[in-house]
């Protein structure tokens, strides 16, 4: 594998040198795509949210600001990820306001119906199943709990199918998949909004 092959595996579980670099990159480059996303979240106030694959933290420290009667507990796999998140996020940490937790999403540590707003910024495309990880994120919610997907990309754009050869594991979804998965997980209510001119869609 080559340095640009090996640098953009680390989108898919950040370790190492070249990890620390890229959650610092996701950081910014998602956040275009992660605030479009988040705009939507506008019927509801959650007190408890998981933010879940969440990288370099950057998207948690929003969350907080967006709901400040709020907590949040950041989820990843990756160790860099997760020290990264604990950086970015340290103030918050310290108030009792987050906590940063190393799993997979697919077998997560925490409590049955816990939360009332799960997020997950461009990490699906990674995750094992997905119907398997999206019936975690519901066992995890509270009833009428909501989970926000937002990617930027349903896989039709002409450079898709480069990322998806050079970064292993990597699927990328439709919304007729992803509604499907979803209510094979038990969720009801989707609903899919899209960016036409950037193909963001949440
Ligand atoms: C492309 S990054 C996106 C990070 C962040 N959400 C953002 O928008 O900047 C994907 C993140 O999801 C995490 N991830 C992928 N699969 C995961 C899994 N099965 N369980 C937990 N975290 C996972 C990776 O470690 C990585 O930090």
């Amino acid at each position: 594998m080559g340095i640009r092959e090996k640098y953009y595996n680390n989108t898919r579980k950040p370790v190492g040198l070249l990890g620390k670099r890229m959650v610092n990159t996701m950081n910014t480059g998602h956040a275009e795509v992660s605030d479009w996303g988040m705009d939507h979240l506008k019927e509801i106030n959650p007190c408890t949210i998981a933010e879940l694959g969440c990288g370099g933290g950057r998207n948690v420290e929003q969350l907080l600001k967006k709901y400040p009667d709020a907590s949040v507990t950041a989820l990843d796999y990756s160790a860099v990820s997760v020290k990264k998140t604990c950086q970015v996020n340290k103030k918050a940490i310290q108030e009792g306001r987050c906590k940063v937790v190393q799993g997979d999403v697919s077998a997560m540590p925490l409590e049955d119906e816990s939360v009332e707003l799960a997020t997950a910024f461009e990490t699906v495309y990674f995750w094992p199943g997905p119907l398997k990880s999206f019936q975690e994120v519901f066992r995890i919610l509270k009833p009428k709990g909501c989970f926000m997907i937002v990617n930027d990309t349903d896989g039709t754009k002409e450079i898709d199918q480069q990322w998806v050869q050079m970064i292993d594991g990597m699927h990328l979804y439709n919304e007729k998949q992803l509604t499907q998965y979803l209510q094979e997980a038990g969720f009801s209510g989707t609903r899919v909004y899209k960016d036409e001119e950037k193909t963001g869609f949440v």
